[in-house]
């Protein structure tokens, strides 16, 4: 069993969603509990039946304090807000992570309140939770969808995921990979899964790179130099010796190409791995 290493946790942060309106998007807290009853309260039994499969019909202040005091090396609960006029804040959904006990991946499952529907709340809890799950060192989530639940479904193809339908089956599985693919060689630029941070810094010129490259030619242009000189058709030694750079140049120049798409190709896995 591998604890993770890092109990990753998310910065609170506003989003502003399809009606106009900002949310606030933070993990759920002890505090909550009220804010978690209030919601379950105001919520159509379809809605939690959706969620939990059965209809819990007696949410009591124990309860909401279980739904909110995680356990945070295997959960993560993250919650959308939206501002009260007079202060405070109404829930408006929940999304969760809960890992499995080998840490390898984590289930997670969404609760969008009925008044907010389509806003696209559930798509964005999903963004972040992949966030998440990345900084958690997951490599996938998981979740198990009623088949009748189209728009839980749709939200989780339009993410990407690969849902599996399995005949006859009633569940459907969905494996959501937590990193986007990436592309060494696309130039258009997709919208980013989260917002922009800090521009990079400029990287300082690669000098040790640099030498190391010429070391590295000037070992490669001397053995091609040394094959190549016998069979150069001259006894003139001057010519031997023009001809056997020439062709070694040549290697070599071939052989200084194909180690920067090496070293190319290993950057960019050595990066999407992070
Ligand atoms: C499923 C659920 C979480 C979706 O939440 P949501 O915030 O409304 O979803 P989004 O706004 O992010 O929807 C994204 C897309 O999914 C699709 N979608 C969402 N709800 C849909 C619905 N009722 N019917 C058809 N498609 C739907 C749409 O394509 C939508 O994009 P669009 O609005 O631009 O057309 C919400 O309906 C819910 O809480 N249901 C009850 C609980 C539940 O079933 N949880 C899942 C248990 S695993």
């Amino acid at each position: 069993m591998r604890p993770p290493a890092l109990v990753a946790s998310l910065p609170p942060r506003t989003l502003v969603l399809r009606d106009g309106c900002a949310y606030r998007l933070r993990p759920l807290v002890r505090t909550d509990a009220a804010a978690v009853l209030e919601f379950f309260h105001t919520l159509s039994p379809e809605s939690i039946r959706s969620r939990y499969g059965y209809l819990i019909t007696n949410m009591t202040p124990e309860r909401a304090h279980r739904l909110v005091e995680i356990e945070p090396e295997r959960e993560a609960a993250l919650g959308l807000f939206a501002p009260r006029p007079g202060g405070g804040e109404t829930l408006c959904a929940m999304g969760r992570l809960v890992h499995t006990p080998d840490h390898r991946t984590a289930e997670c499952a969404f609760l969008v309140h009925d008044r907010c529907r389509r806003l696209g709340m559930a798509s964005q809890l999903l963004l972040y939770l992949r966030v998440l799950g990345r900084r958690r060192g997951l490599p996938r989530l998981f979740a198990q969808v009623r088949r009748e639940n189209r728009a839980m479904l749709e939200v989780f193809r339009r993410a990407g995921a690969q849902l599996h339908f399995d005949a006859g089956g009633e569940v459907v599985e969905v494996d959501i990979p937590v990193r986007k693919t990436k592309f060494l060689f696309d130039k258009s630029a997709g919208a980013p899964s989260v917002p922009p941070m800090a521009p990079p810094a400029k990287k300082p010129f690669p000098f040790v790179s640099l030498a190391l490259d010429l070391i590295v030619c000037a070992g490669v242009f001397t053995l091609f130099f040394r094959l190549v000189s016998p069979h150069v058709p001259s006894e003139d030694p001057a010519m031997i010796r023009l001809w056997g750079t020439l062709a070694a140049s040549c290697m070599t120049g071939v052989f200084w190409l194909a180690w920067q798409m090496v070293k190319t190709v290993f950057r960019f896995q050595r990066e999407s791995n992070r």
